[in-house]
């Protein structure tokens, strides 16, 4: 059974709204503008969360509905690692978002979709656990660039050197040379920006220590890689104008 045009269109929409959230969850850290910074790390958590419900409602329907099957070119060591592949992204496409939001309700603000409503809290107020789920969001995020960029590679492998179906499988039947180009290009520019952004992490984290301090954070150390140390958050914390004004959406 191939994808459906439903699931090739959800396909296109994550990877389009992924390919923005991770160099704006990197890229917001260094907003010095403080409305700018609320703006941005509410559409970040909203565009997180519409990933949430898309993978949770993808994985329902994988489960309840009939499989596409691979693609009878492939070899058996392709679809296992295609199968390890995509059950990793789907792991990693839910780890994101449900630390993205444990992190935000620890660090004692609420998760709200594009201010439409509330998501309900998870945990309370922490700072010790907030720095954990800090840490598994950044890590998980550099494993998702990997598992993105093999995921990629591979399908650009079968469209170019292999020239099977596969690519066209999940996007277009049509999809020529100058398609698979715009693809591979789309790609590595999202791959270029990410790694930009996060080389360029130094002045990031200086940024961020300096919006602490401006939100009335009188104290932040920064950790070796880069984090708040443990207990300390590069949110300004409750009872800031920040934090008032996050709320009162
Ligand atoms: C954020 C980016 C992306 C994510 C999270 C993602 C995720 C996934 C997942 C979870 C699947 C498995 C679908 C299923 O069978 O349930 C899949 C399939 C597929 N993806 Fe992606 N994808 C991304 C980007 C891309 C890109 C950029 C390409 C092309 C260069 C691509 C090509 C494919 C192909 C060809 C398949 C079908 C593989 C097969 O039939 O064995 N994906 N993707
Ligand atoms: C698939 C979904 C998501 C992806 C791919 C993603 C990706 C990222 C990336 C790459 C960063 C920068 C690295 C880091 O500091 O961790 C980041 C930061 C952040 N993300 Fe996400 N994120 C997702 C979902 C969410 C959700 C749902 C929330 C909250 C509800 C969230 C909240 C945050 C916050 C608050 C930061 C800044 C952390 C800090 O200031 O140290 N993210 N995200």
């Amino acid at each position: 059974m191939p994808y459906s045009v439903f699931f090739r269109f959800i396909h296109l929409f994550c990877a389009l709204v992924v390919f923005v959230l991770i160099p704006l969850g990197f890229f917001m850290k260094a907003v010095d503008d403080e409305e700018l910074l609320i703006t941005l790390y509410d559409l970040h958590k909203s565009l997180g969360v519409l990933i949430l419900a898309m993978v949770v409602f993808r994985i329902y329907m994988r489960v309840k509905t009939v499989k596409p099957t691979s693609s009878a070119s492939h070899t058996r060591l392709e679809r296992g690692l295609s199968h390890i592949t995509h059950k990793s992204l789907y792991t990693l496409l839910l780890v994101m978002p449900v630390s993205g939001w444990l992190m935000s309700n620890a660090a004692g603000f609420p998760v709200s979709f594009f201010g439409l409503f509330e998501l309900p809290d998870l945990v309370a107020k922490n700072d010790e656990t907030m720095a954990i789920y800090q840490n598994i969001h950044f890590f998980a995020a550099f494993v998702l660039i990997t598992l993105i960029m093999l995921h990629a590679a591979g399908a650009l492998k079968h469209h170019f050197i292999d020239k099977d179906t596969t690519l066209k499988r999940i996007s277009s039947n049509n999809l020529g040379k100058a398609g698979g180009i715009l693809i591979a290009s789309t790609t590595s520019l999202f791959f270029a920006v990410s790694i930009y952004l996060w080389v360029s992490g130094e002045g990031v984290q200086n940024t961020a220590h300096e919006n602490a301090h401006a939100a009335g954070h009188a104290s932040i150390e920064v950790s070796p890689h880069g984090l708040p140390a443990e207990g300390i958050s590069a949110y300004p914390q409750e009872g800031t104008h920040q934090s008032e004004h996050h709320r009162d959406r």
